[in-house]
Formats: C-alpha cells, sequence, structure tokens
C-alpha cells in the first residue's frame, strides 16, 4: 500500500480540529517527532501536532544549526513521521533556501504533502508573497515568527525577540500580516509572553508557542530536550518531562497534562 493510501485510511486530527480547540481554549498540543516509533508513541498518548522540524539537522544529524537539512531530509523525515502517526496533525518544515522562490516553494512543499504525507507545512518568516502563492495553491501554511534559526547567521546568536517596542511592533504587525496572507497556524519562537499573549488573542488563528510564555493558544517542544536526551545547553524554555516519569509515554501525559492545565511554561520557562 503506498504511504499517501496510508494517510487517507487514518482518522487525522485537522485544521478544524485545532480552530475548534482555540476558540473552546483547550491549550493544543505539539512536540517534534522525527521518525515513525516517536510519531506512534506521541499520537497514541493523545498529542495534538507533530511537527517534523528541521531542527533534526541538530538533534539527528548532529550540526550546530538547522542550515545545512536539505528538502530530502525533510521528506524521508516526514514520510518515517506520517507513517507511524495514529491521530495526529502533520506538520512538516520548509528548510532552509526551499522558498526561494514562489514556484519553488510550492513545489518543495507539495512534495512534503503528497510523498511526505504532511497535512500542512512551515515556512520562517514573514514571507507574505510566497504564503500568499502557496495558499492560492491549495497548501496548508503554517507560519513562524519571532527567533528564526534558519536566519542564525544575520542574527549572530539564538536570543529572544521582539525585546523593544519598535521590534514588538513589527512582530506584531508580521503576525496580523501573516494570518492576512492566508496562514492557517502561527508559531511563535523566543519572544516576549506579553507579546505573545496579545498575538494570540488578536489573531483568529491558533498561535502555538515555544519559548513564548504560557498564554499561547498551544505549546510545542522539542522532543529530544522533553525527554531530557538533548545533551547540548538547555534553553530556559525547556523543560525535562521525564524527571517526573516512569516512561516515555508517561512523560508526553505528563506534558500534555501541564500544557492543558496551563501549568507549563511557568514563569521560570518564559521570557519577561
Ligand atoms: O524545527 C523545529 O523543531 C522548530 C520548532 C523549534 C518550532 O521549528
Amino acid at each position: 500500500m503506498s504511504l499517501y493510501a496510508d494517510v487517507l485510511q487514518k482518522k487525522c486530527k485537522t485544521i478544524l480540529d485545532l480552530q475548534a480547540l482555540k476558540q473552546a481554549g483547550e491549550k493544543i498540543t505539539c512536540l517534534t517527532a522525527y521518525d515513525a516509533t516517536f510519531s506512534t508513541l506521541f499520537s497514541r498518548a493523545g498529542v495534538d501536532v507533530l511537527l517534523v522540524g528541521d531542527s533534526l539537522g541538530m538533534v539527528v544529524q548532529g550540526h550546530n544549526s538547522t542550515l545545512p537539512v536539505s528538502i530530502q531530509d525533510m521528506l524521508y523525515h516526514t514520510q518515517l513521521v506520517s507513517r507511524g502517526n495514529e491521530e495526529a496533525f502533520v506538520i512538516s518544515d520548509m528548510p532552509f533556501m526551499s522558498a526561494a522562490s514562489h514556484l519553488e516553494a510550492a513545489k518543495n512543499a507539495a512534495l512534503l504533502i503528497q510523498q511526505g504525507g504532511a497535512h500542512m507545512v512551515k515556512l520562517e518568516g514573514a514571507r507574505l508573497d510566497v504564503i500568499k502563492f502557496m495558499v492560492q495553491q491549495g497548501i496548508p501554511v503554517c507560519a513562524h515568527l519571532g527567533l528564526l534559526p534558519q536566519s542564525i547567521n544575520q542574527l549572530g546568536r539564538y536570543s529572544v525577540q521582539g525585546k523593544n517596542e519598535a521590534a514588538a511592533k513589527q512582530l506584531l504587525q508580521d503576525a496580523i500580516d501573516v494570518e492576512q496572507s492566508g496562514a492557517q497556524l502561527l508559531i511563535l519562537e523566543c519572544i516576549p509572553a506579553k507579546l505573545a499573549k496579545e498575538i494570540s488573542q488578536i489573531l483568529k488563528i491558533p498561535v502555538i508557542g515555544i519559548g513564548a510564555g504560557v498564554d499561547c493558544d498551544g505549546q510545542v517542544l522539542v522532543a529530544y530536550d522533553m525527554l531530557g536526551i538533548n545533551l547540548g545547553k538547555q534553553a530556559k524554555f525547556t523543560k525535562n518531562f521525564m524527571l517526573q516519569a516512569d516512561s516515555i509515554f508517561n512523560a508526553v501525559l505528563i506534558f500534555i497534562n501541564e500544557v492543558k492545565q496551563g501549568k507549563f511554561p511557568s514563569l521560570k520557562e518564559s521570557y519577561q
């Protein structure tokens, strides 16, 4: 059976389910996944969204940034995650330079959806024209604002974004613009909690945060961070859920529970 037929037979969550969660005030849970086993385990535990993040370049491939990740790498890992997934909504990352032109963006996104089985693709930055073009072609888009890891060589270091008034104003405007351009989800990375709260309240689309405080509509973590197996420097916004659990499955259940109850992230894991 083809991967596509496999995916069709599953009753996965849809963008409508995520919108309904936002409307009901219930938090959305999201973890990164890069292979079939973790994908099955996370979706079976009840995680709403699996993100095949290009963070795989660092935690799986051992690079020191996400820049070397190719569209072929993303396709391969998206296929593995789609195969293992039981019920979650799957988002696949557009890697560095895979959206350099409108056409290239649409073709690469189509690859991740048609051959990878992704339900949506994620694009870093307020690339309004590219988002509009992809949406016109019927491609569901998740925008990603705040800290943009693919811009590390422009930024110089991984740091909190939107800290001063001008930067915060720009971020808010970018968030409004990506929604108006047709993005149906937004990920906010490493921004002050107050700004993320304001954006989440203004936007109609669900906003999922990482290092963006508790008031986003949902939370995403890199799975290796929340399982305590990322041996590099731990960012302030991560939490090792294995410290409270006797199995990976139970750690994921605790993550889901703490997110749904608004207990994670706490002030300790947020930027003011
Ligand atoms: O690649 C990734 O894992 C991501 C998350 C950090 C949001 O983009």
